[in-house]
């Protein structure tokens, strides 16, 4: 991983007792950014009061949220706090959910997303995303790759430099390039996963929605992909859900605590932001108790 560790982190390595409470921090893997960041980011992507409905069910409720360009947000809580519904739901992938409706309103560049007249289909070619579990087409790795360009109607130039570009980005080429017509099952899963990033990228998005996407992987895997996003937030917008509060605090700019309440009458569990800020506030000096206990393991 590009981070380095803090001297008090590598200096301090006495073994705390099982029976003692163990001091829970997490290091921000960049401090220093941290520092340089405006305290509002130039929105690319927005949520205003955001409600995701599944039937009756109210899974997440009034969301505000910015996402910043050129910077990594992270969506952490516990499970069953809405982390995914919310994440589906900035790039119409709810749609695709029998039941599910999305009030309120989210905006690419402050155009409604859900306008009327939007096509969910481009919705999705700009707001690109990458699931929990590798998911690569039963197809060789170009392939993969040249899928979306080719269903979407892109017509480049070169084919095989656009795929090139996009393996070249995901940190994959090297690896790759020898074997473009094997199947992609062929692939580790870290290889996979970098493989699935190349064909979302290849229809050229401006924003990429993660979910959890470390969590197959062993933590090699994990710290080449992360590495990767650093590289890829110098050109995108990353969204990223983690249920891996180290991997928010290494990798995330900016980081929403969610958590899920239960609803009076129907103790329905609701999720809903508690706290978005910098990482590192979140991680060192949280305003809320909820996110406290939350980082500190004390709940969730
Ligand atoms: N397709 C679905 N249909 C009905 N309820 C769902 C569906 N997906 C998620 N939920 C419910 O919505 C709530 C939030 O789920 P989810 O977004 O998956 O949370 P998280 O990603 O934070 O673990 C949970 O109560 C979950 O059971
Ligand atoms: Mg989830």
């Amino acid at each position: 991983m590009s981070a380095q560790p803090s001297p008090e982190v590598t200096t301090h390595q006495e073994v705390t007792p099982p029976h003692e409470p163990q001091e829970v921090h997490f290091e921000p893997a960049h401090p220093t950014r941290d520092d340089q960041l405006p305290d509002t980011p130039d929105a690319v992507m927005a949520c205003k009061n955001v409600d995701v409905r599944y039937g009756d069910f109210r899974a997440v409720t009034g969301v505000n949220l910015i996402f910043g360009y050129n910077e990594i947000t992270a969506l952490i809580g516990p499970s069953g706090c809405g982390k995914s519904t919310l994440l589906r739901s900035l790039n119409r992938m709810n749609d695709l959910i029998l039941g599910a409706r999305v009030t309120g309103e989210v905006t690419l560049h402050g155009q409604d997303i859900y306008a009327r007249g939007i096509d969910p289909i481009e919705v999705r070619r700009r707001i690109g995303m990458v699931f929990q579990k590798p998911n690569p087409f039963p197809k060789s790795i170009y392939d993969n790759v040249a899928y979306g360009p080719r269903v979407i109607g892109m017509k480049p130039s070169n084919m095989d430099d656009l795929v090139e570009e996009a393996l070249t980005q995901a940190a994959l080429w090297t690896e790759v390039k020898d074997k473009l017509k094997q199947s992609a099952f062929g692939l580790s899963g870290g290889q996979q996963q970098r493989l699935c990033i190349a064909r979302t990228i290849a229809v050229r998005p401006e924003v990429i929605l993660m979910d959890e996407p470390c969590s197959a992987l062993d933590p090699i895997a994990t710290g080449r992909i992360e590495d990767l996003m650093e590289e890829l937030r110098q050109v995108y917008a990353i969204v990223i859900v983690t249920h891996n509060m180290q991997q928010a605090a290494r990798v995330a700019d900016r980081t929403a605590f969610f958590t899920a309440l239960a609803a009076e009458g129907t103790g329905d569990r609701t999720g809903m932001l508690v706290e978005y800020d910098k990482t590192t506030k979140i991680f060192e000096n949280p305003s809320d108790k909820r996110t406290e206990d939350y980082i500190s393991g004390r709940f969730g």
